[in-house]
């Protein structure tokens, strides 16, 4: 073949197609992702052939990273534009954002989001309407940033019975345990430098009191176990979501000398019968477990499944590069499916998930610290109620307190959440009788 036949032949080949998308929202995640698909392709070939042409903002006169000429403060612009065929979702909200996403799954675009809210109260009615129109919607982003979880659940660990996730997900929470334990800082002092350095919101509640998690957990318990929760559910009962509030330095202390480390683990495990074991609380987690090496503002998941045995993934759990790591992720998925012409099937959208009944019987070792007053009958009677329980302490420590106070640190045997609960209940009704400071969960290592 001639040199001119070879031109001929490589000028008359359809050129690539290319994939169109808008983005809404222009701030953290959108500025990091759009700066991955505007830069170096080398990665991946695909990403030469993704054109970010529309990103919808707040405010058009806002300096910012993403060229002027596609900006819009329209995002219906976006939704409707019939040569978008991908709509990235990252605005954050539920209500608009839900709207939004409607509209463009009905229009046939594929929708990928990192809105942990909206999938946590929404996400399987979305699902739904995706398969409907016979689009995807990912939300790889809204589980811990860069660590590409929903997908090996769903897909990598596929060939798999799963049998309970264990995630550290809110790197806020992490961020402030970590400097407790290693730094030796109160709770109070802690957040505050977790503020100073962006790791903690003005308003940290969300977070502290473990509803982040709790909305990370449910999308969790959808992906691996196909069972949708209801979140607000969950998030009004006291009992499934405890965050870290409670714990003093003390706590910390106690777990350090015991060879614990305190951590918040949002729980998700498939019981027998099908119901749903879903928690989220701090747990005393051995040292020697790997979820114990996890610092700072890291997160990871620690999966349990059958064949594939224990395994954990592990990395940063927000900010703008690794969340827009596995948006783009997202996207990169939705043009492999289209080029190769496989209808394309979100990782989570195999199926809409059954409606969740939860069970609360958790079986564990427990770590608690009571007060008491120190009279010389208080001991005495609150290990007599554990007795008449039939709860046997594996490790009982008691000293007096700064205030003069008895304080009793007990390790139980594995015992049922409900029986110590009850437990704990009727020592609570002795004369002499402070406070259970915490009742918390141990993980051993296996
Ligand atoms: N940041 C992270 O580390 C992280 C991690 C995991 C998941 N996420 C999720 O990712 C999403 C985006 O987070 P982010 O940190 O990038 O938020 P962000 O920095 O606050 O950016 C939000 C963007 O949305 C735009 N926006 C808000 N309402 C709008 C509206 N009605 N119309 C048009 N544009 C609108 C804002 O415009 P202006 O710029 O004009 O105000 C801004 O550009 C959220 O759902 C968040 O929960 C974030």
């Amino acid at each position: 073949m001639t040199s001119l036949q070879e031109r001929k032949i490589t000028k008359n080949l359809p050129s690539p197609q290319r994939f169109k998308v808008g983005m809404i929202g222009g701030g953290t995640v959108s500025s990091s992702a759009y700066a991955i698909l505007s830069g170096d392709s080398s990665g991946n070939h695909l990403l030469s052939r993704i054109e970010v042409v529309s990103v919808a903002v707040r405010d058009l006169k806002k300096i910012r990273l993403i060229p002027q000429d596609i900006l819009t403060d329209n995002p219906d612009s976006i939704v409707d534009d019939p040569n978008i065929e991908i709509v990235v979702e990252l605005m954050g909200g539920t209500e608009k954002a839900r709207e939004l996403i409607e509209r463009a799954l009905r229009n046939g675009k594929h929708v990928i989001t990192a809105n942990k809210s909206l999938v946590a109260r929404h996400g399987n009615e979305l699902d739904a309407l995706a398969a409907r129109a016979g689009v995807s919607f990912k939300y790889e982003a809204a589980v811990a940033g860069g660590i590409p979880i929903l997908r090996t659940l769903k897909t990598s660990l596929g060939a798999n019975k799963l049998r309970k996730t264990m995630g550290i997900v809110n790197g806020t929470c992490n961020y402030i345990v970590t400097q407790m334990s290693d730094h030796q800082m109160s709770f109070t002092d802690a957040l505050a430098k977790a503020q100073e350095l962006g790791f903690a919101e003005a308003d940290p509640t969300f977070d502290v009191g473990g509803r982040d998690a709790a909305e990370k957990n449910v999308i969790l318990s959808k992906v691996a176990f196909g069972k949708d929760v209801d979140v607000s559910q969950v998030l009004a009962d006291p009992e499934l979501v405890k965050g870290i509030t409670s714990i003093e330095s003390r706590d910390i202390e106690c777990a350090r000398k015991l060879g614990f480390t305190i951590k918040l683990l949002a729980v998700s495990e498939i019981k027998p019968d099908g119901k749903l074991l879903f928690f989220v609380s701090p747990h005393l987690v051995e040292n020697k477990h790997p979820l114990a090496a996890v610092k700072d503002a890291y997160n990871a998941i620690f999966i349990e499944g059958d064949p594939v045995g224990d395994l954990m993934l592990y990395g940063k759990g927000a900010g703008g590069g690794p969340t827009a790591s596995a948006v783009v992720g997202d996207i990169l998925n939705v043009v492999e499916g289209i080029s190769s012409g496989v209808p394309v099937i979100s990782a989570s959208t195999l199926g809409s998930a059954e409606f969740a009944t939860l069970s609360k019987e958790m079986h564990s070792k427990f770590y608690l610290r009571l007060l008491t007053q120190n009279c010389p009958t208080a001991f005495g009677g609150i290990m007599w109620l554990f007795g008449e329980a039939n709860i046997a302490p594996e490790m009982v420590q008691q000293s007096i307190t700064d205030r003069g106070l008895l304080e009793i640190v007990i390790i139980t045997e594995a015992v049922s959440s409900q029986k110590l609960h009850n437990a704990l209940r009727i020592i609570s009704g002795l004369p002499y009788f402070e406070k259970t400071v915490n009742a918390l969960p141990l993980l051993e290592a296996s």
